[in-house]
């Protein structure tokens, strides 16, 4: 099991023997303030940074990864609206739906026990005005057991990150490469406007995002990011001076067919091993040779 924070406990004293009315207090056990076990809080994960602590971040989307990449240790899960493409097969991330979001954040929800889990507003949730934004954020943390929200977001959508912080909901902002106006884009570009990106960013963190996640912006402009935010910045495509990184899990774990980003380091090659295990199940199908004696009830 992965190292984990000294802070990873919050404790509340409730221990009292010195009040001043000399009532003998019995001294009281620390309580522990947890979600789902000991996860990971928002205000921890912005801490690390202070503290130094460089971030890993991993998309997932079931229950079944979800207990894996939580299990490695990781500080941060993201159900990321990628799920669009890597598990619905949409060709962007617009399709998928808040439906679609809850369904799958519900099932990492359940599974996670050490990491904080963010889950994102897919498109357009969060544009359809603060108060629409905050039910459905709202809805995401009731219903998926999940702890924050990200929403990619520029100058124009710090309103709604404050409205949804004054609804004491965490937000992780989403800046560089929103891959959500894709259309506007007129394709997945590298963003390169310093002062744009500068101003999204500050202002993600004025209004009370706990960090900010930097997708696909040169390093140099993502490294003068970093230094000048407090909160963590959580870097894909955009350099090692970031507080820390997030890849998608299936471009992590090779599975992703086709085209994959200049920024993914694929850290196995899960694509070749699935295709070589079925493989060889269905040829020893094919020869007989399963099930054998083993593998069976006398
Ligand atoms: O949806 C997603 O997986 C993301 C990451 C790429 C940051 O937003």
């Amino acid at each position: 099991m992965a190292e984990r924070p000294d802070s990873w406990l919050e404790t509340v004293s409730l221990a009292a023997n010195d009040s001043p009315n000399k009532r003998i207090v019995p001294a009281a056990k620390p309580i522990a303030m947890s979600l789902k076990s000991q996860r990971i809080t928002a205000p921890q994960f912005t801490a690390f940074k202070a503290e130094g602590r460089k971030i890993s971040m991993v998309t997932a989307y079931d229950y079944a990864m979800a207990r894996l990449v939580d299990a490695a240790g990781v500080e941060g899960i993201l159900v990321g609206d990628s799920m669009s493409m890597v598990v619905q097969g949409h060709d962007s991330t617009l399709p998928v739906t808040l439906d679609e979001m809850i369904y799958h954040a519900e099932m990492v929800g359940r599974a996670v026990e050490h990491a904080l889990v963010v889950v994102d507003m897919p498109f357009p949730s969060f544009h359809l005005g603060k108060y629409k934004a905050i039910e459905n954020a709202g809805r995401i943390l009731k219903e998926s057991r999940c702890q924050a929200v990200k929403l990619e977001s520029g100058v124009e959508q710090a309103e709604t990150i404050a409205a949804l912080v004054s609804a004491g909901i965490p937000v992780m902002a989403h800046c560089g490469l929103r891959p959500q106006t894709v259309n506007q884009l007129g394709g997945y570009r590298v963003q390169r406007e310093e002062k744009q990106l500068m101003s999204d960013a500050k202002a993600a963190e004025q209004a009370g995002a706990f960090a900010i996640v930097l997708e696909c912006i040169p390093r140099n402009i993502a490294k003068r990011i970093t230094a000048e935010l407090a909160i963590p910045t959580i870097g894909i495509g955009a350099g090692a001076d970031c507080d820390g990184q997030v890849l998608v899990i299936n471009d992590l774990l090779g599975l992703t067919e086709g085209f994959v980003p200049k920024f993914v380091k694929p850290y196995a090659d899960l694509k070749g091993e699935i295709a070589r295990a079925v493989a060889d199940y269905r040829h020893e199908v094919r020869e007989g040779k399963f099930p054998d004696k083993e593998h069976g009830y006398g």
